[in-house]
């Protein structure tokens, strides 16, 4: 048995973790690993290595992926999509663990559908994907996002200003509300609900007036009640058709200051929360994602997706992880909500 690894999509803190589980598990059984590198671009005009344990030893707490990654899409054309399925077959992969997000999912559900045999493992910081609890990297992000809030509220308090913090996120609000709760945040903008200019500026001022500074978390891709469109600087959309978000930090900073004329500042933390080691919880649930992914593959069970649901480690359809997008329920947002207001 060859298994084939690849990393997609944007990279988070646990990569590593998965890959060195996966080898882990494969020599368990006496199966080969090959590192596939650069994602599906890594299948498309073939780039691979040979993995071995002890290439992997030392990586549990590396951050990024030692396989790369890219966004390339291996169905935008039917061309690309023939060379991937052509290449497996040519470098002998009997299955494919696919480590990454909804795009790089999608992917691999779909080329199962083409006959790949596809075992996914969900990673991604925005913590968007149905059908597991939580993704690996997120934690990190959130832990990475939580501690620059807490630098950013003793500088505002010192100063008596307003800071807004950028997180990423993509279209959900995981990474602003749990860090922005972690952090003391004042106020947190996520876009599972579209936001009013007036009312912000009522809420700065109101938590101003009570405690002299405030610190307002908004996610990257929230949107105004006016606008279903994202307030972003550019309009630059990738292989599967994501716009690139970022910019309404910089936007609300200056709206903020302009309405109320109270001095404000802003800071977008971007990449920052992505990079770096991962938290011992991600290097846990990275470990058991790797070991039961190869668990899967063993069992012939393909087209699925390894998943987090309380304590234990399940197996759900690759189909319905990326059916639809995990967002922020209004019943969380509202059992934390007098921390916002
Ligand atoms: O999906 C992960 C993510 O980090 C999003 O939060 C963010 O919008 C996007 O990737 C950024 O992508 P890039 O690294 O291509 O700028």
């Amino acid at each position: 048995m060859k298994i084939g690894v690849l990393t997609g999509g944007g990279d988070c803190a646990g990569l590593n973790a998965v890959i060195r589980a996966v080898v882990k598990r494969a020599e368990d059984y006496g199966f080969q690993v090959i590192g596939v590198r650069y994602g599906w671009a890594g299948l498309v005009n073939p780039d691979v290595v040979p993995l071995s344990y002890k290439d992997v030893l030392e990586i549990l707490d590396v951050g990024g992926t030692i396989l790369k990654t890219s966004r390339t899409n291996p169905l935008k054309n039917p061309a690309d999509t023939e060379k991937v399925l052509a290449n497996v077959k040519r470098l002998g992969i009997d299955v494919l663990v696919a480590i990454g997000g909804e795009d790089t999912l999608g992917a691999a559900h779909k080329l199962a559908a083409k006959g790949l045999k596809v075992v996914g493992v969900p990673k991604t910081i925005d913590n968007d994907l149905s059908s597991t609890d939580v993704t690996f990297g997120f934690d990190s992000a959130v832990n990475v996002a939580m501690e620059m809030i807490d630098r950013v509220r003793s500088t505002a308090a010192s100063h008596d200003r307003v800071i807004v913090v950028e997180v990423m996120g993509r279209h959900t609000g995981w990474i602003a509300i749990e860090a922005g709760l972690a952090g003391g945040a004042d106020l947190v903008l996520i876009p599972e609900r579209p936001f009013d200019l007036d009312e912000i500026c009522q809420q700065v001022k109101k938590r101003v007036a009570a405690k002299g500074s405030a610190v307002v978390v908004v996610a990257e891709g929230v949107t105004m009640k006016t606008s279903p469109e994202a307030v972003s600087k550019e309009s630059k959309v990738d292989e599967f058709g994501h716009v690139k978000l970022g910019g309404v930090g910089d936007f609300l900073a200056e709206e903020i200051e302009k309405r109320t004329r109270l001095e404000t500042r802003s800071v977008t933390l971007g990449h920052v929360v992505r990079g770096g080691s991962p938290s011992a919880f991600d290097r846990v649930l990275a470990t058991r994602f790797g070991v039961a992914a190869v668990d899967l593959v063993k069992e012939g069970k393909f087209d699925m997706m390894v998943s987090l649901q309380g304590t234990r480690i399940v197996p759900v359809k690759l189909e319905e992880a990326v059916a639809k997008l995990k967002t922020v329920d209004e019943t969380l947002f509202n059992s934390v909500r007098t921390f916002f207001e």
